[in-house]
């Protein structure tokens, strides 16, 4: 295959590079066009098929259903690691020995407390508030109480930013749970695992002591592992937009929780509960909801199917579905709508309109559906995503930074007015 992609325009030819991925994966390096064209740019909305940038963090291939982080199969971590193990082999690059994991968790349990000034911040949000509103307001206000700035080119300032954020992040997870359901803010237990602690932290009654269910902490373990990074979706990306301009690692982060948000993104664990309930009071005709989605002129879409990538299973889905018979099963919950999913998928699949269009289920169908069974709120599914993100975001963070990238700044093709002079007030 030819090294170099040639572009005719109005007769003169261009040559630019084609640099190979280490998946071969290809790309025509355009970094020149606009220089040796004299202005001439590229046009890609919603960077359907525009690389952001080199990572060296997770692999995703949409057509053959493939996730890894590091190279390692999604499979096999969510089965075999624990999310802490994920996430600094996210964020460091290499699976920790038992030493270094031990560090890792007592330096990030050495940061497990906010300042308690925070609660005053909380407490000005209405109870209405969704959580991921307040969790965002107050990522964003950690950086008032925590140095602002990392000096990146310092491994242990570096280090100290991430551990930081790691250990206080659960803490306003649960906040913004406790919060909501008007129950007392505490702090986590240090002789707990981390996702043992996160459980404690959110469901920990105040009258009695909070006793751990393994089934629970294995379900929690597993979802956070799936949604630790999935390369440049549109939270990442916004991290590191973000952080391009050399804002500091919390904000940007906050950022990217605000982006997660929206229900074509993150927020569609939420709405796919939403419609499977709502499917559900209609009277279960999966049938009507499949029509709707069909319409073109109906806005609704079947929330947790198709994805911008898979055009192939979603291989967390395939886990998730999984997981969600077995947490079901373990805890004796019976969720009628676990059947209508089920339900659905299976017309989906084999319906014409999603076969041309490559729609398979995706992370966001079944997670809610365990979420539920375990005891979280509705509106904290995406918040929990946003828990399981944290090591992509700061993965995807460091490396930006790491790599010295330029500050994120698209171009645009202007469609607006040509001059025209100024009209004044009684003249328009
Ligand atoms: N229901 C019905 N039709 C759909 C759906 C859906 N869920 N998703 C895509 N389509 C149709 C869409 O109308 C379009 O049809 P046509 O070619 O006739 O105009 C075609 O499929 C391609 O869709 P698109 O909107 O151009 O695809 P996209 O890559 O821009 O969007 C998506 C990807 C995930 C935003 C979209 O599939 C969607 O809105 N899904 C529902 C929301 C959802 O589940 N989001 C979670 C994504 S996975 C987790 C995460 O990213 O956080």
């Amino acid at each position: 295959m030819s090294d170099k992609a040639t572009l005719e325009i109005n007769g003169e030819k261009y040559e630019f590079p084609l640099i190979t991925g280490s998946e071969n994966e290809v790309a025509i390096d355009v970094k020149a066009l606009r220089g040796a064209t004299g202005g001439v740019i590229t046009i890609d909305p919603g960077y359907k098929n525009t690389g952001s940038c080199e990572s060296a963090i997770t692999f995703l291939d949409g057509e053959k259903g493939i996730l890894r982080y590091r190279g390692y199969s999604i499979e096999e971590l969510a089965e075999k690691a624990d999310f802490l193990e994920v996430a600094y082999l996210l964020i460091f690059g290499e699976l920790p020995n038992q030493e270094e994991l031990d560090k890792f968790h007592e330096d990030i349990k050495s940061h497990a407390i906010v300042d308690d000034d925070i609660k005053k911040i909380l407490d000005a949000f209405p109870k209405s508030a969704h959580p991921m509103g307040v969790l965002a307001s107050l990522t964003s206000a950690l950086t008032a109480f925590n140095p602002t700035s990392v000096d990146v080119n310092s491994d242990e300032d570096m280090y100290n930013a991430i551990v930081r954020i790691l250990g206080k992040f659960p803490v306003l997870v649960a906040w913004a749970m406790r919060k909501k359901h008007g129950l007392p803010l505490d702090y986590g237990d240090n002789s707990l695992g981390y996702v043992e602690n996160v459980l404690k932290m959110m469901f920990k009654n105040p009258t009695s002591d909070y006793e751990q269910n393994p089934i629970l902490v294995n379900a929690l373990d597993k979802l956070l592992i799936l949604h630790a990074d999935h390369e440049q979706n549109c939270s990442t990306s916004t991290v590191r937009i973000t952080g391009s301009s050399h804002a500091g690692l919390f904000v940007s982060l906050a950022a990217g929780i605000s982006a997660l948000w929206g229900p074509l993104h993150g927020g569609a664990n939420q709405a796919v509960l939403e419609m499977l309930e709502a499917i559900r009071e209609d009277g279960g005709d999966t049938k009507k909801y499949m029509a709707k989605a069909k319409d073109k002129s109906d806005p609704f879409r079947l929330m947790g199917f198709g994805h911008r990538v898979y055009k192939n299973f979603d291989p967390r889905a395939k886990i998730i579905k999984v997981a969600a018979d077995e947490v079901l099963g373990d805890l004796g919950v019976e969720d009628p709508i676990l059947d209508i999913a089920k339900g659905l998928e299976k017309e989906a699949l084999e319906d014409q309109y999603f076969v041309d269009r490559k729609l398979y289920p995706n992370v966001d169908f079944y997670s809610g559906i365990i979420y539920r069974a375990m005891g979280i709120p509705t509106e904290m599914f995406t918040v929990m995503f946003a828990l399981g993100r944290l090591p992509g975001w700061i993965a995807q963070w460091r490396e930006m930074r790491l790599r010295k990238e330029p500050i994120g700044r698209p171009r645009q093709l202007y469609t607006g007015e040509t001059y025209r002079p100024f009209k004044s007030i009684d003249k328009r």
